[in-house]
Formats: structure tokens, sequence, C-alpha cells
């Protein structure tokens, strides 16, 4: 089989990582891909936005089963258009991915059919939302409807930071079209968790529990980034609460989405609040989830092309989903100045001698080949994760790894384990 996963960052590394495993594949593309992909799969010079060409490419190399990364081209309807021209290809259409691409159609979604959430309203009208929230008080979440590369959810303490939000969002546009309508939502306190399923609309096989950690700093500390680390899988997530969280969380919403003639195929992500009174919602996203995807793939001992063909010929029962015991840990290595402004093109070493120690592997996201040598080209830059048979011995593993790898201003956070 030929296989093009469409994206370049950690996650689909470790996409193109796990599908090279399969012994059904005897081609994989990546577009556009990175320095690490490049060693595994032919990079294509395609944008993981352009679907026509995508489209056009796949049709050509008669490429068996694509697999989407990003959300972005998902809920643009990428997989409608593949569809359309008879590609085979794993993810949702654009009426479900809408439920991320609209938090307002996700959590009305959640609302009609009791999908446990925090309380919410839905405003297209500043001054109204404004009299909400000193109604309200503080804290608050205040969240740009649509797509804002992950920043569109400002979580504010004091009723000065909620008022300033909805300027951001709804009167500079700080986020563009998607500050149109705002969602503005309960604070909820707690530790959060990430559960990614997969499902072909019907049948629905989770995968292990993952946790991603959001801030910059150790002790989450500083400001919000794409994640700067997960683990798989989630000790305080016990069997029973795994299964409350699969039957009243994730198997109603494919349900409901289902209901709604928006049938969902492909991995839900659902990223939630483990709160006193039960697990609930933050948001669902309609793909696998960087950096989770990174700690959650070494685990997984099943074929994942043998599970993506299953779902897209909605035959995801007849597969059995097998995981490894023992634990996973990913720590992002990112460029100084993340999130913030940085510099690329910081030479990194080191990748070699880290990858020689049983159950390391490095995967790349933004990095990039200069004149025979590995560079930086983004603000997460390398993502080291380490296999081992508990967390204590994962953990000492995976920062063995990292202190291997050197590049200028390189940073990372020395506390992605349980605690
Ligand atoms: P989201 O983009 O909705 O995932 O939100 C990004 C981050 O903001 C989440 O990972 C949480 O840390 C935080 N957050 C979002 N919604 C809430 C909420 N209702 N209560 C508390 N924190 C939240
Ligand atoms: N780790 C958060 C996300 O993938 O959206």
């Amino acid at each position: 089989m030929k296989v093009l996963v469409v994206g370049g960052g950690g996650r689909e590394h470790a996409l193109v990582w796990k599908i090279a495993q399969s012994t059904k594949v005897s081609e994989i593309y990546c577009a556009p891909g990175n320095a690490g992909i490049a060693k595994l799969a032919k990079c294509v010079n395609i944008g993981a936005e352009d679907i026509n060409a995508l489209a056009d490419f796949a049709e050509r190399e008669r490429i068996d089963l694509t697999v989407v990364g990003p959300e972005a081209p998902l809920c643009a309807g990428i997989v409608d258009e593949f569809q359309k021209r008879g590609l085979r290809i794993f993810g949702p259409t654009k009426a479900a991915a809408e439920i991320e691409g609209s938090k307002v159609f996700c959590r009305q979604l959640l609302a009609k059919w009791g999908v446990p959430s925090p309380k919410f309203a839905v405003f297209d009208n500043p001054e109204e939302a404004k009299s909400y929230i000193r109604q309200q008080g503080a804290p608050i979440v205040v969240k740009a409807e649509g797509l804002a590369a992950g920043k569109g959810s400002i979580v504010c303490l004091t009723l000065d930071e909620a008022i300033n939000a909805i300027d951001r969002i709804m009167v500079d546009r700080e986020f563009g079209d998607a500050g149109k309508r705002v969602v503005v939502e309960e604070f909820l306190e707690g530790r959060e968790a990430s559960v990614m399923v997969f499902t072909d609309g019907k049948t629905v096989k989770p995968m292990l529990p993952s946790r991603d950690h959001k801030r910059l700093l150790d002790n989450d500390q500083g400001p919000n980034t794409g994640g700067m680390g997960a683990y798989c899988p989630v000790p305080d997530i016990d069997a029973a609460l795994y299964d409350q969280i699969v039957e009243t969380i994730m198997k109603p919403t494919i349900a409901a989405l289902a209901a709604e003639g928006r049938p969902y195929k492909g991995v839900l992500y659902g990223g939630l609040m483990l709160t006193k009174e039960g697990p609930k919602v933050l948001e669902f996203n309609c793909r696998f989830g960087d950096p989770e995807t990174q700690a959650v793939l070494p685990l997984l001992k099943t074929d994942l092309v043998e599970i993506c063909e299953a779902v897209i010929d909605e035959r995801l029962h007849e597969v059995e989903t097998q995981w490894s015991d023992g634990a996973c840990i990913c720590v992002v290595m990112a460029s100084a100045g993340y999130p913030g402004a940085y510099e690329k093109g910081k030479v990194i070493t080191g990748i070699d001698d880290a990858e020689r120690e049983e159950g390391i592997i490095v995967f790349h996201a933004g990095t990039a080949q200069k004149d025979g040598q590995i560079v930086t080209s983004g603000g997460r830059v390398l993502g080291v994760t380490a296999v081992g048979n508990d967390f204590t011995d994962t953990a000492e593993k995976v920062y063995r790894a990292v202190s291997k790898i050197h590049f200028d201003g390189a940073h990372y956070r020395r506390d992605i384990f349980p605690r």
C-alpha cells in the first residue's frame, strides 16, 4: 500500500513512524513533512491546507490511504473532497469536524444531548457578553468560536481580564473571523486529561488516556503553548473513571453526531477536566492530539493502518486494539523565545546519540535539513520520547536522552511525569 500523511509536525512524525511498522505498507509520503519524517517517508512540498493539490497528488500517485494530522484541512473539508474523487482517507467530514471548528456548535450539541460540560452562553454582541460576564463574576473563560491555532481560549481570573478578552476577540479581532462569536463559560477546576478514541461512527475503540502540559514552564507556570510534553497512561484515571469517560462523554457525543446527520469517522479527541463532580468536556478536537500522539502511539501494539482501514470501511468492531503495559513520556524541546518570536536555523546535535539507547524515539517537529545538518525551523523543535516499564524508569530515560541533545537556546520542561 501507498500511504500519504498530511502535516509536518511531531504528531505527523509519530503517525509516519507507526505507519512505517505496518507490513501492509510499501511506501509512505508526507506533505509537507520535516527533517525527521524524511528518514521514513518521501516528503512532498505541498502545504497541509492545499486540499486540491493534495487530492491531485493522491490521484496521480495512486495513494491507497491518506491520514490527516492537523484540524485546518479537516475543518475545510479535505475528507469530503477526497471522498468525492473516490480516494480513501481517514478522518471526519467537514460537517463532523465542526465539533472542533465551531465551539458554539460543540457546546450546543453537548448541552442538547446531556454530555457533562461547563455552564455556558454564546454572544455575537460584545456589550451583551460583557454584561453577562459582570453578572457571573470571575474566574470565567472566554473563547473565540472558530479555529485560532489553539490560542482562542482565554482563562480569565479577574473581571478586568474577561472584559479585556471580549475586546481582544470581538472588537480587535485578534483571531480574525474566528472571533465573530464567543462562548463564555464556567471556569472548571481540576486536573486535565486527553482521551482519544478511534471510531467508525458506530464502534468506539478508546486509546490509552494521556496528559498534555500546555504551560511553558515547570509547575504549570508561564504562558500557554501548543504543548510542552505529554505522558501516557494517566495514573489518576483508574479503570472505573476511564469507563465513565468513555460511556458518559465519548460514546454519547459520537451517537449525538450521528443522530444529527453528521456521522463521525476518525479520531475524536476529548480535552477533559476531571472535576469533583466528575469528568467534563473542555473541548473536542477532530484529530489526533499534539503532543499526545507522540506519547500514545508508541504503546499501541495493533497495526495503525489496519485500524484506519477498518474505520473507513465501518468495520471497526472486527479489530482488537491492543496496548503495551508500561509508560511513555514525550518531552518537547523548544526554541528560545517560544511561544513568542524565536530564531530559526540553529544546528541540532546529539539526536543519533540519544536514539542509540533502547526505548528512545526522537520525533521531529520544527526541523529542517540544511547543508547536511539538522537545524531548527519552528517553535517546538523535537519531541524526545521514551518507552519504559514504569514512570520512574521512563522519566529517567527520557531526561537522559534530552541531556544528549543540544541546540542554542533549547528550552524544555523538567516535570513531564505524573506527580
Ligand atoms: P481549549 O482551547 O478549549 O482546549 O482551552 C485551552 C485551555 O484552557 C485548556 O486546556 C484549559 O487549560 C483551559 N480551559 C478551557 N476551558 C476551560 C474551562 N471551562 N475551565 C477552566 N479552564 C479551561
Ligand atoms: N494537545 C492539544 C491539542 O492537540 O490540541
